[in-house]
């Protein structure tokens, strides 16, 4: 049983049950007498307190067990209703498998997030990044299991391509034409799995992907990495109403969910938010999506134009990310759909409006971070999108098989991307994007 399922089973745990446990050291104090080893198996941010007593203590060297030792405990358990930790162990017995060294980098102090970033292999071991990862597996699970119950099927879109999906000149080269190289072709690492989703919405209606994505944006900011994760769900007959309905629904469940199961590590996070993190995201369960057209938003903006690095506010910018925190932080205060934007500042592929100013795309931005999703409804019509690829000076060639998709059956398509990191920042509180995947990379850094 791990430490989790105790919790969770409390009440089919009983006094004098003999259990065994594995796991690493929290802490270690006491004395001859008496010692108390906490220990934690990973399963939880909670941890198993062993009550050492008498003579065992010289007979396995407890005092010699370091912080981030491997231990196998055996033993009987000691309900405690009334403690902060419904139950401790009472070692019989107790097996030191790998003390650590005296170098151990994780120590009882306070230690830094910088300094975490620098040991990816290690910085796990603490309460936090504990806590982010097992909430991060629980959002991974539960998208999962929202588009499986809800009849999409998943779409491996390919890692290596030869097309640039957002046109925006971001990509990271694998292969280049004009040299000795492996596919003798222009190949990127894919920067959506949009344009292959979509020719499998054609077909099974509703698809997602959910794979890693990789961009070469040279921006060192807390909210982009080279290589993320990316949930993109894809329909065929949906319009941009639909779509942004999706999002609120699927958004909704799965931070639900979370929540429900991991009461342990929502707790710990919100203590660390100073208890804002849980009323927050309640408040978001609670309360229906609000959506806002850009242009509204540019007369919203206006009047506090002064406050702003870029005062220049007006129809037709491009909404920076000051400008996307202030909306959802201060103006909306909560998540906000922002809906058709002008299409000069947005992707070829999206869907013209009849203004033949603006696009049916929604990005939808929430608090501290800014924007969480970015989507659209597709440009349906073959003889529409060429004429913007060509005003964009995008290349034809490696997308007539995405031109001819709407020669051949094509219906109205919509889907977004949800930026899967950005998605575990704003369910944990944490502010640095960088901390929230296991092996961070950036513009000019790769460990391991
Ligand atoms: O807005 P983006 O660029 O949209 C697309 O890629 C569409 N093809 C999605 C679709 O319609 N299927 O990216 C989607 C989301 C962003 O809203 C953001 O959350 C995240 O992906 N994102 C990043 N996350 C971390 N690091 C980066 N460099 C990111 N770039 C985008
Ligand atoms: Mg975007």
């Amino acid at each position: 049983m791990t430490i989790k399922t105790m919790l969770k089973k409390i009440n089919t745990l009983t006094d004098l049950q003999e259990i065994t446990v594995e796991g690493w050291v929290i802490s270690n104090r006491g004395n001859d007498k008496i010692r108390f080893i906490t220990i934690n198996d990973g399963s939880s941010v909670s941890n198993l307190q062993v009550v050492i007593k008498g003579d065992l203590n010289n007979q396995f060297n407890t005092d010699k067990i370091l912080m981030g030792a491997s231990l196998k405990v055996s033993g009987q358990l000691h309900l405690t209703p009334e403690a902060k930790q419904p139950f401790e162990l009472n070692a019989s017995n107790l097996v030191l498998i790998n003390n650590v060294a005296e170098d151990f980098p994780i120590q009882k102090k306070e230690t830094t997030l910088d300094f975490l970033r620098e040991i990816p292999h290690l910085r796990h071991r603490t309460n936090l990044f504990r806590a982010v990862m097992i909430i991060r597996n629980s959002l991974l699970f539960e998208v999962h299991k929202y588009f499986q119950e809800h009849e999409f099927l998943n779409v491996a879109a390919p890692i290596i391509t030869s097309n640039d999906g957002e046109g925006a000149g971001e990509t990271l080269l694998v292969d280049d034409e004009s040299k000795d190289y492996f596919f003798k072709q222009k190949a990127f690492l894919g920067v959506t799995g949009q344009l292959h989703a979509e020719s499998y919405a054609a077909g099974f209606k509703k698809v997602y992907t959910f794979a890693p994505t990789f961009r070469a944006e040279n921006s060192h900011t807390s909210r982009h990495l080279a290589e993320f994760w990316m949930i993109e769900p894809e329909v065929a007959f949906y319009r941009l109403n639909n779509i942004i309905d999706l999002a609120d629904d699927l958004l909704k469940n799965a931070i639900r969910n979370t929540i429900n199961n991991h009461p342990d590590e929502m707790a710990f996070l919100d203590n660390l938010q100073n208890n804002e993190l849980l009323p927050t995201l309640n408040k978001f369960l609670d309360k229906k999506l609000t959506v806002i057209e850009y242009k509204d938003v540019v007369e919203k903006l206006k009047p506090f134009a002064e406050q702003f690095e870029e005062k220049d506010i007006h129809f037709g910018m491009d909404l920076a990310s000051e400008h996307e925190k202030f909306l959802s932080d201060k103006i909306v205060n909560g998540p906000v759909a922002v809906i058709n934007y002008p299409k000069d500042i947005k992707a070829f592929y999206m869907y013209q409006n009849e203004d033949n100013q603006t696009v049916a795309a929604f990005d939808l931005l929430v608090p501290g971070i800014g924007e969480l999703i970015g989507g659209s409804q597709r440009e349906e019509r073959y003889d529409k999108l060429l004429q913007r690829m060509n005003e964009l000076k995008i290349p034809q060639e490696p997308l007539k098989w995405y031109l001819d998709l709407r020669r051949f059956g094509y219906a109205p398509s919509s889907g977004f991307g949800i930026g899967f990191e950005r998605l575990v920042m704003y369910v944990t509180g944490v502010s640095n994007i960088r901390d929230v995947i296991p092996f961070p990379r950036v513009a000019g850094s790769i460990k391991m």
